[in-house]
């Protein structure tokens, strides 16, 4: 277990008498706790005290050693979390100040032998976590879940605790009928809904449902995440990739791909490129499943977060016989409440709720009841709300800082989601993945994204904007701009 900062007491002399006043001092503070860091004497993960028992401490204001920990914590040298306070980094490296090159002033260290051991611990230990996929856990409504856990459990009825019923909760089943028909345009019953764990556990269900059907083949995007193509070649499924255009994923080439039984599609918000599927391209998808037989997996993971205008409905509204809808809390709430929901077809809906049966029967009843209750209260739309607007800033000054240091560098699949894709020179990826490493900062080129059989059309970086915490944002947006090409 780390250190506690009372271990130290006298040990640690952070003299600020010469520091004059206001940014001064807050300049002596951030020095001081440098040096205490540098030297050791705070070792990594040791909790500094509150800002307000070290300013009492020091005789000066609570506010100077806020901004202090909050610039130390941007520059990597403590970390700040709710409920851990603020600690010192794993990696506090140095890392020099050339005076140029971007905000922040933060140029790469300089020597060679210096590099190479900085660069490993650079990649081993990012800084800012700038890599897609991951909502602001800081914002998780913790008061408000707590309330409705608090009412759910209150309300339980005796039979909420013994074994249910393998689709989960009717009472979460008929919430989120309403509300996804309400948000999402989705023709929902709570007959046909399957609460699951996210959904890798949906997708992973159908897997196994479209081998025991004798499909062989399910179609995917170009580019997608190879996480969920391996769920579904572990059932034994081929995964032939559809070519993607200006439009969108080519689901007019679906008839020709003979096999395929199944087609995997994020209509709404493509995952990474960030497009909306033409409307065309959505006729097209349901056209091919009804004349085949064929299913559209619909994963819907964002469709929460569109910024310019309202979010584009689920294609599941167009045929909910040939559509499976498949949504999660992960990216409105968090990954960890492993929270999310199958709409089914009426005639999927026994041989999924038999597989699952078999399998793990049902998730937690009393997670259902707070999530039910969360939504039924109205918490879940204002959650939403907030972050839409948390997130619609972020968007935005990734945007301006792109524009002002790297005006070349073009910002696409921005109108909705949690993340964008910078699009780089040919060539370039691999170079702007290792300067990142040197910056500290973790982020994915799209080249990971591609599927195998698909040739490489763009280089760029996928970034997720919603992950750092405020006390880090604007170090992770200057470390990214040095990344980029200079006008
Ligand atoms: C494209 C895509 N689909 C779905 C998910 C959600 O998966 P889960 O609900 O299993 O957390 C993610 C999460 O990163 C994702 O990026």
């Amino acid at each position: 277990m780390a250190e506690e900062w009372a271990t130290f007491g006298a040990d640690l002399h952070l003299d600020l008498r010469d520091a004059g006043q206001g940014t001064g001092l807050r300049a002596a503070l951030m020095d001081a706790l440098r040096e205490a860091v540098r030297s050791g004497r705070l070792s990594a993960g040791v909790r500094l005290p509150s800002s307000r028992t070290l300013a009492a401490d020091l005789g000066i204001a609570r506010n100077t050693v806020a901004d202090a920990y909050a610039e130390l914590v941007a520059e990597g040298w403590l970390t700040a979390r709710q409920g851990s306070g603020t600690r010192v980094a794993q990696r506090s490296v140095p890392r020099r100040r050339t005076g140029s090159g971007g905000p922040g002033g933060q140029g790469r260290p300089g020597g060679a032998r210096q590099g190479a051991a900085a660069a490993r611990r650079a990649r081993a230990r990012p800084t800012y976590d700038l890599k897609p996929g991951m909502p602001d856990l800081g914002s998780f409504p913790r008061a408000e879940w707590l309330k409705a856990s608090r009412r759910a459990l209150t309300a339980a009825p005796n039979e909420a605790f013994g074994y249910g019923d393998p689709r989960g909760r009717i009472e979460l089943r008929t919430v989120l009928a309403e509300y996804l028909a309400r948000a999402r345009g989705v023709y929902a019953r709570p007959e046909r809904i399957v609460i699951c764990s996210g959904f890798v556990h949906g997708l992973s269900l159908m897997g196994q449902v479209l081998r025991a059907r004798r499909v062989r083949e399910v179609a995917v995007e170009a580019y997608g995440l190879e996480e969920h193509w391996r769920l579904l070649t572990r059932s034994g499924l081929r995964l032939p990739a559809l070519p993607y255009d200006e439009l969108g994923t080519r689901t007019d080439g679906l008839p020709g791909m003979k096999g395929v039984g199944a087609v995997l599609m994020t209509a709404a918000h493509q995952f990474p490129l960030g497009g909306a599927l033409h409307p065309d391209r959505r006729v097209a998808a349901i056209d091919w499943a009804r004349a085949s037989g064929g299913l559209v997996l619909e994963d819907d993971y964002d469709g929460e977060f569109r910024y310019d205008r309202q979010p584009v409905g689920a294609l599941q509204g167009l045929d909910p016989e040939r559509v499976v809808y498949l949504g999660t809390s992960s990216k409105s709430l968090a990954p960890g409440l492993r929270l999310g929901w199958m709409v089914l077809p009426e005639s999927l809906v026994d041989e999924v709720v038999e597989l699952k049966g078999h399998m793990d029967w049902t998730g937690s009843a009393l997670d259902q009841l707070t999530f039910a209750e969360f939504l039924e209260s109205g918490a879940y739309d204002r959650h939403v709300r907030a972050m839409r607007l948390r997130y619609r800033r972020r968007r935005d000054e990734l945007v301006a800082a792109v524009a002002a240091h790297s005006p070349q560098t073009r910002v696409s699949g921005i109108a909705a989601g949690l993340h964008a894709v910078l699009e780089l020179p040919a060539g370039q990826e691999p170079e702007a993945l290792r300067s990142a490493a040197w910056q500290g900062l973790a982020v994915l080129g799209l080249n990971r994204f591609r599927h195998p059989d698909t040739a490489p059309a763009q280089d760029g970086l996928v970034v997720g904007y919603a992950t750092p915490p405020d006390s880090a944002w604007s170090g992770a947006l200057a470390a990214l701009c040095r990344v980029l090409p200079a006008p």
